[in-house]
């Protein structure tokens, strides 16, 4: 199969360099939703993707939330089409430690056909390939072959918490026949993917609390409880010996997966070997009875996400820390639910926590788990536009992160959702080094354009 060739193509071709250096532009700002030193920065970048979207043919306006604005692009030309949602985020992970990036997070360079930069592949390259399809269609033939309404987020990567009111409030303005996501990577170089699944959320922060200050550990050690050993203790009830979580009730509502998505599953290339070779742990570890992409895409986790408590700094501190706090994250899976999931997890940690400290649990954010429908005109439309793109049909595959916003979509909106992302293994999201290949911008972006002709014939 040999990649197919349009006239929108050639445009893309002719502005590659013009396209890339918009996409540079983007990159450079640094909108860092977790950080509100940032807020002026990630407000910045909303700005631009609207103007972004206004200059692609668009009509762009920016909408003020409790939180990081929202970015909607309309062009409802082609009465009688479907209507598609795309949505993205152009909010980026925090890109901190930067002493690991090999050229700065916020100057974007490319080397080896990637391109470096904190959110080239998460989401901003992503969502921008997008607009530049969008734009394709509407300079080569002055038309979209569907209606598009564009909605881009500056909260995914802190749980997306004002979204769902936003698309409550405007679910008639944002009425649409389907939602289209690039925000997930395929499976393997050249082998185009389409998601079946993600998972769902429920995060949390544990605090500890003992003395009333520090202490010397020599004066009060032994008589006093330990918040680190008594945190320590807590966590490690989390899971038994076989890797299962321990919490009474988790796994009550958790669903089996269909037959013939796990035989699909068991179908893709993958080597295990290969896979903790790629993370450099010295073995791979988890859930007893379950395969590795069973554990990454079918099964809950709760996962410590972060610890702090005592003393850290360079050499020896004699102290009986006063708190110790931890950051702890479930991954969720059909149809296990945040809300229940925090109750369970409250009334764990309360019933194991040791006496002598006061322990808190604070629920921070969470997103519900989804899983596609994978058939009808939307999947079809997408499985031809990947095989033209990239020469070969796309596989089926599942993904162990989240977006959050996913499962509200299907709910309010009531529109299938296909999620047909670029990235590749190893992209080093929400880590030094993020990058993204140049070769699937380029074709995903062909690919995108590809889809709406297959959508609106
Ligand atoms: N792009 C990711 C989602 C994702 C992760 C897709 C891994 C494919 C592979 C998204 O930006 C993300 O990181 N989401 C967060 C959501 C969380 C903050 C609720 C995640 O999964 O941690
Ligand atoms: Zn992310």
């Amino acid at each position: 199969m040999t990649p197919v060739t349009t006239d929108l193509d050639q445009f893309l071709t002719a502005y590659d360099e013009r396209i890339r250096g918009e996409l540079f532009d983007f990159l450079r700002i640094p909108s860092v939703s977790a950080r509100s030193e940032h807020d002026a920065d990630t407000s910045r970048a909303a700005e631009w993707t609207a103007d972004a979207l206004r200059a692609a043919g668009l009509d762009a306006s920016v909408h003020s939330t409790a939180g990081h604005p929202v970015v909607l692009g309309e062009w409802r030309g082609a009465p009688g089409k479907p209507t598609v949602l795309i949505y993205g985020h152009y909010d980026v992970q925090p890109a901190e430690p930067l002493d690991l990036w090999t050229s700065p997070p916020f100057e974007p360079t490319i080397r080896d056909g990637r391109i470096y930069a904190r959110g080239s592949v998460d989401d901003k390259g992503q969502l921008f390939l997008h607009v530049k399809a969008l734009e394709a269609h509407l300079a080569v033939r002055g038309v979209l072959p569907i209606n598009v309404i564009v909605l881009a987020e500056g909260e995914e990567e802190v749980g997306s918490e004002h979204l769902e009111s936003f698309i409550e409030a405007n679910a008639e303005r944002l009425a649409c026949d389907a939602v289209v996501i690039s925000d997930s990577a395929m499976f393997a170089p050249g082998l185009p993917s389409i998601l079946s699944s993600l998972r769902g959320m429920a995060y949390f922060q544990i605090d500890v609390q003992g003395p009333a200050q520090d202490l010397h550990s020599g004066s009060y050690g032994g008589a006093v409880v330990n918040p680190a050993m008594a945190l320590a203790r807590i966590l490690a009830t989390l899971h038994d010996t076989e890797g299962r979580i321990t919490i009474k009730g988790f796994y009550d509502t958790v669903e089996e997966w269909p037959s013939a998505v796990r035989e699909q599953m068991g179908g893709l290339p993958f080597d295990e070997e290969h896979f903790r070779a790629e993370v450099g742990a010295p073995a791979l570890g988890g859930e007893k009875g379950h395969t590795v992409l069973e554990r990454l895409w079918t099964r809950p986790t709760c996962e410590v996400n972060g610890l702090l408590s005592g003393y850290t700094g360079e050499g020896a501190k004699t102290v009986l820390p006063a708190k110790a706090m931890a950051k702890v994250s479930c991954r969720l899976v059909p149809n296990q639910e945040p809300v229940e999931i925090e109750r369970l997890m409250k009334a764990h940690v309360e019933s194991v926590a040791p006496k002598g400290v006061n322990v808190t649990v604070t629920h921070l954010h969470g997103g519900r788990p989804w899983r596609a429908e994978l058939n009808g005109p939307l999947f079809d439309a997408a499985r031809r536009a990947l095989a033209s793109a990239f020469g070969r049909e796309p596989v089926i595959t599942g993904e162990g992160g989240s977006i959050p916003v996913v499962g509200d979509f299907a709910r309010i909106l009531g529109a299938p959702v296909l999620l047909v992302g670029f990235g590749l293994p190893g992209e080093n999201a929400h880590a030094p080094d993020e990058w993204m290949s140049v070769e699937n911008f380029t074709k995903g972006m062909r690919a995108i354009a590809m889809l709406w002709d297959e959508l609106g014939a």
